[in-house]
């Protein structure tokens, strides 16, 4: 899942202690490679010392030094917080992709890998007083977050539901085929899954082609029925899927406060700078991260993040394509114009907090503070 980004190879990116709400690194071992389809592998890795906390449905950032330059990618843990003894990330091979084809040919237990700490948002708090519904959307390798989520729910609450509805080319592209099978088995009351495939096997008894409305619809009338109130919807695949389940849950009249979404790419546009907003000058900015304070000037048609990579200061981030959330920050004062702000929830822009990768300073006192 997530984004892209590569930049030229600098100094060391300053490693933080854990823990400090600040962004910070680990360098993990490989425990265990294990390939789940042809061109699928989960990575295992070796708790590091004082172990390591996620929230089912958040995602590490792996980073590498790859043909001499700093490539950093986001992929979603699909292990439970409670129920795995190492955390895993899920890789599909994408074509041309530089690290997801490193890592698919060459890693193997023992090795290291520097890894930021896990965020992300499209996360659910496991509480065992609840009883809800959880309907999760998936294709291909969108599974994986889902797969965090679903065991944790499951897991942790006895009187909750989770139906799952996943998409793939075809039976030997679904990623944990047998893992969802066994947890089918263990929770036969409390977890239903819809398998759909472009191109099903001979005797295949599912569905056949791609996810469409009519079968969503189908499959909500056929899940259990827990009200509006306590049931919500989680998608995460390929823009294709996002948008037949986005627009299928607009149409049932679904309140889009229960749909969450995990994008895998963004159709970020970078605006023009432009007077009208403010974006058209060279204006200062004062960013706040890990108690230092930096100030720096950042041009039109750049962002606050680019500006500050390219004077060496080492702010976080991940995909730089405005999904992951790695760059957020607070603006505490002036006004910060984003390209793209699907990845922030609408509370968290409420707060005021703005992704400095797709975001322009649009007056002169823009103070952030990132975390
Ligand atoms: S680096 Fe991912 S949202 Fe900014």
């Amino acid at each position: 899942m997530l984004g892209f980004f590569k930049r030229k190879k600098k100094e060391k990116v300053p490693e933080h202690e854990p823990g400090h709400g600040k962004s910070s690194y680990y360098n993990l071992q490989v425990r265990e490679v294990v390939k789940e389809t042809p061109d699928t592998i989960t990575i295992y890795f070796d708790l590091p010392d004082g172990g390591i906390s996620y929230i089912p449905g958040q995602f590490f950032t792996l980073i590498m030094d790859l043909g001499g330059n700093e490539i950093r990618r986001a992929y979603s843990l699909c292990t439970c917080p409670e129920t795995d003894p190492y955390p895993g990330v899920t890789v599909k091979r994408m074509e041309g992709g530089l690290m997801s084809n490193h890592l698919n040919d060459h890693l193997k237990a023992g090795d290291s890998i520097k890894v930021m700490e896990p965020i992300g948002n499209f996360t659910v708090t496991v509480d065992k007083e609840l009883k809800r519904h959880l309907v999760l959307f998936g294709g291909g390798s969108g599974i994986t977050p889902l797969m965090s989520i679903a065991k944790s729910v499951l897991h942790g609450e006895k009187d909750s539901q989770v139906s799952l509805v996943y998409g793939n080319r075809d039976i030997e592209s679904i990623i944990f085929k047998e893992e969802i099978e066994s947890l089918e088995k263990k929770y036969p009351d409390n977890f239903q899954v819809r398998h759909v495939l472009e191109k099903g096997p001979e005797n295949w008894s599912g569905a056949q082609g791609y996810l469409t409305k009519e079968l969503i619809e189908g499959y909500l009338k056929e899940f259990p029925d827990f009200g509006a109130k306590s049931t919500s919807y989680y998608m995460c695949g390929p823009e294709g899927l996002m948008n037949v389940v986005t627009e299928s849950l607009e149409v049932l009249g679904i309140d889009h406060h229960s749909v969450f979404k995990e994008s895998f790419t963004t159709s970020a546009v970078r605006n023009e700078p432009s007077a009208e907003d403010g974006t058209d000058v060279s204006r200062e900015v004062t960013v706040i991260f890990d108690d230092e304070e930096f100030k720096f000037v950042v041009e039109p048609g750049k962002t606050i993040l680019e500006t500050a990579l390219d004077l060496d200061i080492d702010l976080p981030f991940s995909c730089q394509s405005g999904l992951c959330t790695a760059c957020r920050g607070k603006c505490l004062s002036g006004s910060v114009k984003m390209d793209e702000t699907e990845g922030l929830s609408e509370e968290e822009l409420e707060e005021g907090y703005v992704l400095t990768c797709v975001g322009h300073p649009a007056s002169d006192d823009v103070k952030i503070e990132i975390g």
